[in-house]
C-alpha cells in the first residue's frame, strides 16, 4: 500500500485534470511487494525463415542438445565468423510487423480468449498492451540501467496500446561503428547456440552449418501485471526434449555467453549487470532455464552453467548494491500505468513516444510524422472491420 502511494507520487502532473508530463525512476519509489504477475500462457508460436519470411508454425524451433554429461565443452565460437555466417540486416526495422501478422492469423484463438473473459477493451483482442518481450525487458531494468537510454514509440488504437521501439541517436550511431571485434562477437552468441541446438528433437548439433540470424522462433505469451493484460512475442533460443510432458513454456531453454569470470570483482559486475538482464528477459515469458557458456580470450566455451530464472534473484540477494526483481516489475507496472494516462487519444495513425535516458525522468512527445506511424494500415482495416 506505502509502495503503491509513493508511485502515485512518482507521476508528476501540471493539476489533477491533465495527463501527467514525466514519470520518475528512482528505486526506492519501486521498492515495494513484489506485484501480481499472471504465470504467462503461450496462445501461438511463428517462426521467421533464413530470407526473414513468416510462418505461422514452429518450423524454425530447435532442441536443446548438450555434449555428454562428463565431456567438458571445446566450442570455438569464432569458427565459421568470415566464412559460414550469413547476417540479418539490422538497418531494416520491422517494428511490430511479425506480431501483428500473427495477431492477423490467430484472430478465432484471440475472439475465443476474448469471449470466456471478461472484456475490456473494445476489440476481440481484449488486450491492453501489444509488444515485443525485448521492449519489456528493457522497461523492467530501467531503474537499474546507468548506460542505455530508450525511446518507445505508443499508439493508442481500439483500446489497446501498442509498444514499438524507436533506435536512439545513440543506438544508431553505435551500430552503424561497430568494430569487426565487436561484430565478431555479436556473432559468437549464435555460433554457441549452433553448438548445443539440434533441429530433431534427440538430433546431433550441425556444427559445421552456416550461422544465419535471419532464421527465429518466436512464442506468443499472455499475461498479466496488475491491472494490464499483455500480448507478447519473444525470440526462444530452444526446447529441452529431456521434458516432453513439459509443455511451453516450461520446456523452453535461454543460451547465452559470457567472458569467464576470475575475479570477485568481475563476479560482481556479472551479478550487478548482466543476470539482471537475463533474468527480466526469460522472467517475462516464463522460460525457466538459462544455459550460460563462459568465454575465454580466445572465443573457447569450456564450461557451462544453468541458472534458473527463479532462483537468480535469490542469488544476489546478498551482493552489496543489487537489484530487485519487485523493483523492475513495480516500475514496469507504473510505466504502463502511465502511458494509459498518457495516450488518450485513439489513432492508428498518432505516436506517443516515451523517452528515457539515464539519470532523468520518462518523458513524452506526441507525432503525426508518418515516419514514427507504426501501425500499418492493413492491420488498420482489419481491426476495424
Ligand atoms: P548472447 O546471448 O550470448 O549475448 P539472445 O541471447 O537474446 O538469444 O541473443 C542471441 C545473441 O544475439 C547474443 O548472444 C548476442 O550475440 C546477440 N545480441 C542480442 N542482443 C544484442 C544486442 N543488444 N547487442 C549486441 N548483440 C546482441
Ligand atoms: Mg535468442
Ligand atoms: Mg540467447
Amino acid at each position: 500500500r506505502r509502495g503503491d502511494t509513493r508511485q502515485e507520487e512518482a507521476v508528476k502532473r501540471h493539476h489533477t485534470a491533465s495527463p501527467p508530463t514525466t514519470l520518475h525512476v528512482q528505486e526506492s519509489l519501486y521498492d515495494a511487494a513484489f506485484p501480481f504477475y499472471k504465470q504467462p500462457l503461450e496462445v501461438g508460436r511463428f517462426s521467421l525463415d533464413a530470407t526473414r519470411n513468416f510462418f505461422n508454425d514452429s518450423r524454425q524451433l530447435r532442441y536443446y542438445s548438450p555434449p555428454p554429461p562428463g565431456d567438458s565443452p571445446q566450442f570455438d565460437l569464432r569458427d565459421g565468423y568470415r566464412d559460414r555466417y550469413v547476417k540479418r540486416d539490422d538497418s531494416i526495422k520491422e517494428r511490430l510487423d511479425h506480431l501483428l501478422q500473427w495477431i492477423q492469423q490467430n484472430q478465432s484463438v484471440l475472439r475465443a480468449g476474448a469471449a470466456s473473459s471478461e472484456t475490456t477493451t473494445s476489440s476481440w483482442l481484449n488486450k491492453d498492451f501489444v509488444t515485443w518481450r525485448g521492449h519489456l525487458t528493457k522497461v523492467l531494468t530501467t531503474p537499474y540501467e546507468k548506460q542505455e537510454g530508450w525511446l518507445l514509440a505508443v499508439t493508442h488504437f481500439r483500446g489497446t496500446y501498442y509498444i514499438s521501439e524507436v533506435e536512439t541517436e545513440a543506438a544508431r550511431r553505435q551500430r552503424e561503428e561497430r568494430t569487426a571485434a565487436q561484430e565478431e562477437l555479436m556473432y559468437m552468441g549464435y555460433k554457441f547456440e549452433q553448438y548445443l541446438c539440434a533441429a530433431t528433437p534427440g538430433g546431433i548439433p550441425d556444427t559445421g552449418g552456416v550461422v544465419n540470424t535471419n532464421e527465429a522462433f518466436c512464442t506468443v505469451v499472455q499475461t498479466k501485471l496488475n491491472g494490464h493484460s499483455l500480448l507478447f512475442a519473444g525470440e526462444v533460443d530452444c526446447a529441452d526434449p529431456k521434458y516432453p510432458s513439459q509443455k511451453a513454456p516450461d520446456c523452453y531453454v535461454e543460451l547465452k555467453t559470457s567472458k569467464e569470470i576470475h575475479s570477485a570483482n568481475q563476479q560482481r559486475s556479472f551479478n550487478r549487470y548482466k543476470l539482471i538482464k537475463w533474468w527480466a528477459q526469460s522472467f517475462l515469458p516464463g522460460v525457466p532455464r538459462i544455459v550460460a557458456g563462459f568465454r575465454n580470450e580466445e572465443g573457447i566455451v569450456a564450461s557451462l552453467k544453468t541458472f534458473e530464472t527463479m532462483k537468480i534473484s535469490h542469488m544476489i540477494r546478498g551482493d552489496w548494491n543489487s537489484w530487485k526483481p519487485a523493483v523492475c516489475m513495480n516500475f514496469c507496472n507504473a510505466f504502463l500505468s502511465f502511458v494509459k494516462k498518457v495516450a488518450i487519444q485513439d489513432d492508428p495513425q498518432l505516436v506517443y513516444l516515451f523517452s528515457w535516458e539515464p539519470g532523468s525522468d520518462v518523458s513524452y512527445s506526441v507525432h503525426k510524422e508518418p515516419t514514427l506511424t507504426f501501425v500499418p494500415a492493413w492491420y488498420v482495416q482489419l481491426i476495424t472491420q
